[in-house]
Order: structure tokens, then C-alpha cells, then sequence
């Protein structure tokens, strides 16, 4: 029987399908913010599923947060490389990067770039955030509706990067663009015209070997290019510019919609629960807790990928060589075996950490402490000036299966009485 596909009939209910149909890699459910239900039958039902028929071919979904953890720790078994998103990648659009490595290359490109995020560099950057955090909300109009996605969560991540890379401050939103043109992929679940998106991927190439170039001239310092450059290990990386490319990508992604979309997230969910929002102005020392709820609330990236590198069985489950497993971390995140009542954001929540949104294992984000840095010091600002941001729409979500974001969160700004 033809497996039907969500555009031909809406997003069904998840408990009326056989268990054999059920596909979350529909981008569709992820934009109607439908994944829950799906996700709570395969945790419940069957935790390592397989899927037989998709857009994306056959694939493994693994929904709980234990089966994640044990599948990332085992990296000889379940491999990052090709891709780490369940679309495959055609050979030609490929582009090496280290989170789409196994050891040793993945653990000699990490440790190079790391330190552009490395704990004396926060510290060193939090005043400058928190200057530009302050900038970004004096600038906002209070009383007028506006959309918080372009004029906060796009703007202030924009900006980190910006100092992350060390470009000039005016360039600064080329990263965004970059990183939407790079992530708007079939490979998640979006049509593209794919030789236009490559035409401009290239343009980023352009622009980020010249910086290169500047930086090995220069004195080495802490920003990502000049790591890379002066590493005896990397440094050869920018002749090869698909390598170049992709891990470029992989610092520019991996830090611009995740925290973009936390930012916003952060706004729906204090909506969401008013009385949440009444405890953070009772004691804004809350902000902290908060930070790792809204992380966990959201889970900005829904899925990781592996690739099985030998038959194996994993909970009973023949995996064959060559398989995809799905780690579906918004399910994780929600699995009530791990965490209590995970269906609540609760900005007092105990072991708030204790989530999967930032991955695990030798892969676990690099820059989850600047992530939390950045959004810990927006929320203090915030709470300087305003006494609500008040959601006046309901948010316009992301189409896409991997990032779990907004395109629009449309907000007023109460000022403090
Ligand atoms: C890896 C999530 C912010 C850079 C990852 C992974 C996840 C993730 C799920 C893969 C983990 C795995 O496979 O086990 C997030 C979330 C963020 C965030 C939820 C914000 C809330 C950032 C920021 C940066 C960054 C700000 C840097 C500027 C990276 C890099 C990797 C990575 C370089 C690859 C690590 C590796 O393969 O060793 N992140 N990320 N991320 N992230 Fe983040």
C-alpha cells in the first residue's frame, strides 16, 4: 500500500495510524508543532522504530532519551559520518565538517576551534554581549506590536557570531543569511532550488577564504578562522574549500538558529504559562534555571543522525550496515521515564541541565556555555527594563524537521511600572 505523505491529507492523528506508518520526519508535523503526540506513541509503543517508507528513504527512530545517550556514546557503531541530518546529501553538495566526523579528525578539528568558546574568552566577552544585549531592547519601540524574531533573536545572535568570527560589525548579517541559506535544504525537509543555493554558499566561500588569508598573516587570537589558521592541525584546511566550507557552516549553523530560536522560545513559553512568568519577576534569580528550561523546552535542533557502520542489535532490533537511526532529542527531552512531567516549562524546575538538547558524548555541543551566557545576560537585561513582553499572535513556526524555530513571534513591551 502507497504510504500517504502529510501534504495530501493534513497532519493526521498519530494514534489513529499503524504504528508501521508513523513517520516524524515530516517536516509538516514539525511545523504545525504536532510532533508531540507522534513522538509520545513511539516512546511509549516502540522506542528504537523503524520506518520502512519515507522521504528520506528507510530509517531508525530512537525516542528515548537513555537509547540517545547510549547510541552517541557508542560512535564506533553509529557513525556521524556521511551527514548528521536524515537527509542524504547528493556527493557533489557534500561539505566535510567535524561534527560530520568520527575520531580522530573530529577530535583534532574540535580541539583547535574551541577555544573561540572556551571558558577565559566568555568570560571576557560577557560585557560586550551585555552591551549589546542593552543596545538591541533600548532600540525597541514599546507599545507598538513587533516581530521579536528580527529585532531580537536574529540581531543579538547575529552579533555574537560576529564577534565569534571576529568580522566587521556592518557584515554581521551575512551570517544569519548564510546559515538559512544552508540549513533551507532538502536534506531537512525543505524544497530548494539547489544550484542557487550553491551560487551563494560560494559567495560565503569567497568571503571567508579571504578572511583566512588575513588571519594567517596576522598574529594569532581567539576568534574561530584564526584558530583554525595557525593549528598545526588545521591550518592546511583552507586548501581544501569543501572542508573550509563545511566547518565554517558548522560554527555559523550551529550557532545561529539554535540560539536564535531559544531566545524567541523563551518569550511563547513565559506566555504560555503566566504564572511561570510571575516567579521569574519574583525573584529574577531564577534567570539561570530558566536558561536551561527554555534549552531544554525548546530543543532547537529536533534530530541528530548516525549511520550504522556494522549489522548490530540494538533493544532487540536488527540493524543493518548502512542504516540511519534517528536521535530525535524533542523526544528525549520529553520522556517522562528521565524527566518530571516534561510536558511543563517550569523555570524552577530541579537538575534543569539535565536535558539532551545539546547532544552527548564526544559530539556534545561546543558552545553550550556561550548559548546559556547569551541568554542568561539577555534575560537580565530584560528584566531591567520591561515588565511583560506580551505574545499578541500566535507564533509562526519553522518548516523544517532538524531546526525547531519561529519565523515570526509577534510581541508588545510593557514597560516596568
Ligand atoms: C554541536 C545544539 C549553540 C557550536 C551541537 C549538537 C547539538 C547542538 C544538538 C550535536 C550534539 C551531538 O551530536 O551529540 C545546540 C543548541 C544550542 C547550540 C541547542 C543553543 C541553545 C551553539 C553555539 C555554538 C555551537 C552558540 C558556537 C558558536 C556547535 C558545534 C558543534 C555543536 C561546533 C559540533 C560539536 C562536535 O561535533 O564536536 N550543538 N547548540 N552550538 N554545536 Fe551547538
Amino acid at each position: 500500500m502507497e504510504t500517504l505523505r502529510i501534504s495530501d491529507r493534513g497532519v493526521p492523528d498519530p494514534w489513529a495510524l499503524p504504528l508501521a506508518e508513523i513517520d516524524p520526519s515530516q517536516a509538516e508535523i514539525f511545523l504545525n508543532n504536532a510532533q508531540g503526540e507522534y513522538f509520545r506513541r513511539l516512546r511509549r509503543e516502540d522506542p528504537v522504530h523503524y520506518c520502512a517508507d519515507s522521504a528520506f528513504g528507510p530509517y531508525w527512530s530512537i525516542t528515548r532519551f537513555d537509547d540517545i545517550v547510549e547510541i552517541e556514546t557508542n560512535t564506533k557503531v553509529f557513525s556521524s559520518e556521511p551527514v548528521i541530518v536524515i537527509g542524504d546529501v547528493p556527493a557533489e553538495y557534500l561539505m566535510p565538517m567535524f561534527i560530520a566526523k568520527d575520531p580522530p579528525v573530529h577530535d583534532v578539528q574540535r580541539k583547535a576551534a574551541a577555544p573561540a568558546v572556551g571558558a577565559p574568552r566568555l568570560a571576557e566577552l560577557e560585557d560586550l554581549i551585555r552591551r549589546r544585549a542593552g543596545a538591541i531592547l533600548d532600540g525597541l519601540p514599546v507599545g507598538p506590536t513587533f516581530n521579536w524574531v528580527e529585532r531580537v533573536s536574529k540581531e543579538l545572535t547575529a552579533q555574537m557570531l560576529a564577534t565569534l568570527f571576529d568580522i566587521p560589525f556592518e557584515d554581521r548579517h551575512l551570517l544569519p543569511y548564510w546559515s538559512d541559506v544552508s540549513t533551507n535544504s532538502e536534506a531537512c525537509g525543505v524544497q530548494t532550488d539547489m544550484t542557487a543555493r550553491q551560487k551563494i554558499l560560494m559567495e560565503c566561500l569567497a568571503y571567508f577564504t579571504r578572511l583566512w588569508h588575513q588571519r594567517a598573516a596576522a598574529p594569532p587570537s581567539l576568534d574561530f578562522i584564526s584558530l583554525l589558521a595557525h593549528n598545526p592541525e588545521t591550518r592546511n584546511l583552507v586548501q581544501d574549500p569543501n572542508a573550509l566550507m563545511g566547518n565554517v557552516m558548522l560554527l555559523i549553523v550551529g550557532g545561529n538558529d539554535t540560539t536564535r530560536n531559544s531566545i524567541s522560545g523563551g518569550v511563547v513559553f513565559l506566555n504560555q504559562n503566566p504564572q511561570e512568568y510571575d516567579k521569574l519577576r519574583a525573584d529574577p534569580a531564577l534567570i539561570t534555571n530558566m536558561v536551561s528550561e527554555i534549552i531544554r523546552y525548546q530543543t532547537p535542533l529536533s534530530h541528530m543522525r548516525r549511520t550504522v557502520t556494522e549489522d548490530f542489535t540494538f533493544k532487540g532490533k536488527r540493524m543493518r550496515k548502512g542504516d540511519k537511526v534517528v536521535l530525535w532529542y524533542c523526544s528525549g527531552n520529553r520522556d517522562d521515564g528521565v524527566i518530571e512531567n516534561p510536558e511543563e516549562f517550569r523555570v524552577d524546575r530541579t537538575r534543569a541541565r539535565h536535558h539532551i538538547a545539546f547532544g552527548f558524548g564526544i559530539h556534545r555541543c561546543m558552545g553550550n556555555r556561550m548559548a546559556e551566557m547569551q541568554l542568561r545576560v539577555l534575560w537580565e537585561e530584560i528584566m531591567k527594563r520591561f515588565s511583560r513582553i506580551e505574545l499578541v499572535a500566535p507564533p509562526r513556526r519553522v518548516l523544517s524537521n532538524f531546526v525547531n524555530g519561529y519565523e515570526e513571534v509577534q510581541v508588545r513591551l510593557h514597560p516596568l511600572d
